[in-house]
């Protein structure tokens, strides 16, 4: 399926690793052309030189804390300096801490929402002019299960990523009249550091053993296993594509069947 995607500039944040770098990996065999950022100056310079090797991408590359709303005009600026627009935008940024309610106290929810959810929302207002301009955009949030669904020992993700999907749902009503879609991603359990750190928080609190706390995870997962991040790309880049031109506001889980709700 061609998804159309060639030449297109797509934003991927926070994508020096993990799900983020297989979005970027994913687009730019697509043949996009691709701005990533990260904190680490050196490790988004890797991952850049990376995909430039292994896919003979065009990747403009900056470090830029999404927690900044400066850092994020500022990357902003760079990638229209260097492409002159934006068809893509990929919102994503690390994880909260893991904890319960009562690990954790409400100055943590704060920094949540500033990491999840206004992120997320600086990053869509500093490329929208650029997708309103040319009539076509693709926005697409990444989030998580906890939206449908709060897991257990993840306050801040439950509480500070349903913002976005809120935010998606207002971006999609009102952006629709200029060819833009608003979309929302929503992993489960899909192998990267982050999951590996969320292992290690329950070995530590729990005293269980690593393969313990993995068999707990992977037990309540239909598919029998976690997902990949290639897996996760796949969505992204069919919600960025052309083909996609009609689904509009949506949040799309991938989770190997791991929620147990109807809609
Ligand atoms: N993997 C899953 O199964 C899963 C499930 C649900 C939700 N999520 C969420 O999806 C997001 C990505 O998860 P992941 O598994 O890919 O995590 P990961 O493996 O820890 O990778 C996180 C990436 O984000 C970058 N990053 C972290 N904080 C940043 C910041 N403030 N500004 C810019 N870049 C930042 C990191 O690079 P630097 O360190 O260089 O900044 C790294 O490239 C997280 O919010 C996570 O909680 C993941």
């Amino acid at each position: 399926m061609d998804l159309g995607l060639k030449n297109k500039v797509a934003v991927v944040m926070a994508s020096s690793r993990g799900l983020g770098f297989a979005v970027a990996e994913e687009l730019a065999r697509e043949g996009a052309r691709l701005a990533i950022c990260s904190r680490d100056g050196d490790a988004i310079g890797a991952a850049a030189e990376h995909l430039r090797a292994s896919c003979n991408a065009e990747v403009c590359a900056g470090a830029c804390d999404v927690e900044d709303a400066a850092a994020i005009d500022a990357f902003a600026r760079k990638v229209i300096d260097t492409y002159g627009t934006v068809h893509v935008l990929f919102t994503n940024a690390g994880g909260p801490p893991p904890g319960t309610v009562a690990d954790v106290v409400p100055a943590d929810y704060s920094r949540a929402v500033s990491l999840n959810l206004m992120s997320a929302i600086n990053c869509a207002y500093a490329f929208l002019p650029y997708m309103k301009e040319q009539r076509w955009g693709r926005i697409i949030a990444s989030t998580s299960i906890t939206v449908k669904q709060p897991l257990p020992a993840l306050a801040l993700s439950n509480v500070s990523r349903v913002g976005v999907i809120a935010f998606i749902k207002s971006l999609a009503v009102e952006y629709a009249q200029y060819g833009i879609t608003a979309n929302a991603v929503a992993p489960g359990y899909i192998g990267t550091e982050r999951v590996a750190g969320l292992l290690d928080a329950r070995v530590q609190r729990e005293g269980i053993t690593r393969e313990a706390a993995a068999h707990d995870i992977v037990a309540n997962i239909p598919a029998g296993r976690m997902g990949d991040p290639k897996e996760f790309a796949a969505l992204v880049a069919f919600l960025a594509s052309e083909r996609a031109s009609y689904i509009n506001g949506e949040t799309i889980l991938v989770d190997g069947g791991m929620y147990r709700g109807l809609m």
